[in-house]
């Protein structure tokens, strides 16, 4: 078991002060804090061996290369896929867009009368299934390619407890692809992606898990969830921002055409026209984020170290708590499940009488950082009919004071505008 106290050593920023009292970062769903050996990962790489990948033949161009590719192979391992099939992009939303226009890129070649791989090509009377708790990042992309295609949109939808209705028959025979949140950033639930997968491919439709609040923080290996694409930044996993994966079956990498073309990215190029690289090279066109992946792959090998199961460990118990203290307070509520079933680390609540953006003022005052706002989940608070959460989202260097600063944050913001519970005299 890992101890929090020595972990906290490893991050520079939470040694320092805000609002003149200690920092407690508790905004780790929306990026996670780097701990030195990241950092000096990036430094080393661009103090000793800054080059050019794939090209040049100098010891500078060689070892460039050598670092990129394998920190592709730690990355891979982390998550237990292959080598090859590991696309480097700028974020999630990045890798979720690669998708998106494979989808669009092939329609668009199949009208010409190219000859494409079927399953990627669309039109009316498809459908792609998402769900109502995505991130706007794996919602809005697909939006763009039915408006594009012709083909619908469904969803399932959030029940009250803030948990997926996958009952409700949205996946049929129209069906081309299925895209889902594996734990929501929101909400904290943690879907059941296998089932929904399974339930993807019965009907002939490929799957995608968005893995950015999972892969951080729980084991998670890419081919036992059962989908064939998925996709996370590094930036919330301690690695640096500017980075981010998506998994892909190595066979369907190879029959997608590219997102982004350019150098890098082409097997023969003639004036008139080129043929492509094999993936993973056939997505990664231009210069690509050699020191990000290798400060990536530097906090992949510091949460294999801490253990992942150590590392989900640590936070089901600060969420237990939270939640825990979160139900001692009036006029409190969580949005999402309270208990600890199928639930990660993310705790959203509201506050009555308080918008969620007062409470997190309050709370920064006390030096808490968290998050308000939609949290890029806009449906999913129409779902609740709130405009707007706090959340309280932790991670690895996090410990149960952290939580109690944060309780203390709320209670000051009752107090502030008049609605903390009357003490009966
Ligand atoms: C569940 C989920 N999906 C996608 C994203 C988008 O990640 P990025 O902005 O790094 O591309 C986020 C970021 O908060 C997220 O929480």
């Amino acid at each position: 078991m890992f101890n929090v106290e020595k972990v906290r050593e490893d991050f520079p920023i939470l040694s320092r002060t805000v609002r003149g009292v200690p920092l407690v970062y508790l905004d780790s769903g929306a990026t996670s804090q780097k701990p030195f050996q990241v950092l000096d990962a990036e430094r080393h790489f661009y103090e000793n061996s800054n080059a050019v990948v794939h090209r040049g033949a100098h010891a500078l161009a060689e070892e460039a290369t050598d670092a990129y590719e394998s920190a592709r192979e730690t990355i891979a391992s982390f998550v237990g896929a292959e080598t090859e099939e590991i696309v480097f992009t700028k974020n999630a939303t990045e890798a979720i867009n690669l998708v998106a226009y494979a989808f669009s890129n092939a329609t668009d070649k199949a009208r010409q009368g190219h000859e494409v791989d079927q399953r990627f090509v669309i039109g009316p009377g498809d459908s792609i299934v998402v769900s109502e708790m995505e991130h706007h990042a794996n919602l809005i992309p697909w939006q763009e390619l039915c408006a594009k295609t012709g083909a619908s949109l469904r969803w399932f939808g959030v029940t009250d407890e803030g948990r997926l209705n996958i009952e409700s028959g949205v996946i049929d025979s129209t069906t081309k692809l299925v895209s889902i949140v594996h734990q929501s950033n929101i909400l904290g639930t943690i879907n059941p992606v296998r089932q929904i997968m399974e339930m993807a491919h019965a009907v002939g439709a490929l799957g995608m898990v968005d893995l950015c609040q999972s892969v951080p923080h729980m084991p998670v290996d890419v081919h036992e969830l059962g989908g064939d694409f998925a996709a996370w930044s590094g930036h919330k996993m301690l690695g640096p921002t500017g980075i981010g994966v998506l998994w892909g079956k190595s066979e369907l990498l190879n029959s997608m055409p590219p997102f982004l073309s350019g150098g890098s990215m082409i097997e023969m190029v003639n004036m008139d026209h080129s043929t492509f690289a094999p993936a993973p090279q056939r997505f990664e066109a231009g210069v690509p984020m050699v020191a990000q992946a290798v400060g990536l792959a530097r906090a992949c090998d510091y949460l294999t170290h801490l253990g992942m199961e150590n590392v989900f460990k640590h936070e089901r118990e600060l969420t237990d708590y939270t939640l825990a203290q979160i139900a001692k307070l009036e006029g409190v509520r969580v949005i999402g499940p309270t208990d600890m079933r199928d639930r990660g680390s993310a705790v959203s609540f509201v506050v009555d009488g308080i918008h969620p953006h007062d409470v997190g003022h309050l709370m920064d005052s006390k030096g808490v950082a968290v998050r308000v706002g939609h949290h890029c989940a806009w449906p999913t608070c129409r779902r609740f009919g709130i405009p707007a959460t706090t959340r309280i989202s932790t991670y690895i260097y996090n410990d149960k004071s952290d939580i109690d600063q944060a309780i203390s944050g709320i209670k000051a913001a009752q107090e502030f505008f008049g609605t903390a519970p009357k003490v009966s005299a």
